[in-house]
């Protein structure tokens, strides 16, 4: 299995800044953001081609994210009555697409998107449905039209990279002015540092990642939490309702 070993040298940590993990400073590095994010692209996908990937679904389950994202949209806190096309990006073995797929209006289009190939083909097997369009893109470069879906899903994939904005540009660019988004992402507190070793992601400060959405016209509808208790704790990451101005 490929391994990600970012570069050795440290990125200087910013003035005023909270501090974050090893990992967020690695990828923050000028060397990945400018350089190599190509490079660095195709290790995250080699992780999840590999023997990690194939226990994804098993993780999500045993985490309890699985069961818990599925409250989301029974409770319909996460509501997608109405919703007609629907892009799921980072779809990985399909969890939140299986979600999509039992709560969304039978008539809904689902687009499932991801950068491994592999993934996508266990989506598929997972998912058992013929409703599903697979595509193999990579969330920074997306190859759908602007203002082509009105509702996106993404689940712990803006981890994966460097800049928060790469990816946030472009669910932006492709979702209609009024569409809703569903963003659930690693957040840099105790569970979020555990999240980010075991599958050598990033983790996102809550304020920050909230700011750049806002500069991108991403208003944070509702920030969502899975359970009272994840609120009281301020567990389980970033979870939040966004609405494209
Ligand atoms: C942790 S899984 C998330 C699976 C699922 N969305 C969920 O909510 O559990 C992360 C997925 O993001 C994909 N991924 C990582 N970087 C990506 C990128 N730049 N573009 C698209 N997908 C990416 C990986 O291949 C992997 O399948």
């Amino acid at each position: 299995m490929a391994k990600l070993t970012p570069p050795r040298r440290r990125a200087p940590r910013r003035a005023g800044r909270p501090p974050g993990n090893v990992i967020n400073e690695l990828l923050e590095h000028k060397l990945i953001r400018e350089v190599s994010y190509e490079k660095y692209r195709d290790k995250v996908r080699d992780v999840y081609d590999g023997p990690k990937g194939a226990m994804l679904a098993a993780c999500s389950l045993i985490s309890l994210h699985t069961p818990l994202g599925d409250r989301l949209f029974r409770e319909r806190r996460f509501d997608l009555a109405g919703a007609r096309r629907i892009l799921d990006v980072g779809s990985g073995a399909g969890q939140l697409a299986k979600h999509v797929l039992r709560y969304a209006d039978p008539e809904a289009e689902l687009t499932c998107s991801d950068l491994s190939h592999e993934m996508l083909l266990r989506a598929r097997q997972r998912l058992k449905s013929t409703r599903p369009r697979f595509v193999v893109a990579d969330m920074t470069r997306l190859p759908f039209a602007d203002a082509s879906f009105d509702c996106v899903t993404c689940g712990y994939v803006l981890e994966h990279l460097p800049d928060a904005r790469d990816g946030l540009v472009e669910l932006s660019r492709v979702m209609m002015p009024g569409a809703r988004m569903l963003l659930l992402t690693t957040e840099d507190r105790f569970s979020g540092a555990w999240t980010s070793r075991m599958w050598c992601c990033r983790t996102y400060n809550r304020r920050e990642l909230r700011q750049i959405c806002q500069d991108l016209g991403l208003r944070w509808k509702e920030e969502l939490w899975f359970t009272r208790m994840h609120k009281v704790f301020r567990a389980g990451g970033i979870c939040v309702h966004i609405v494209k101005e």
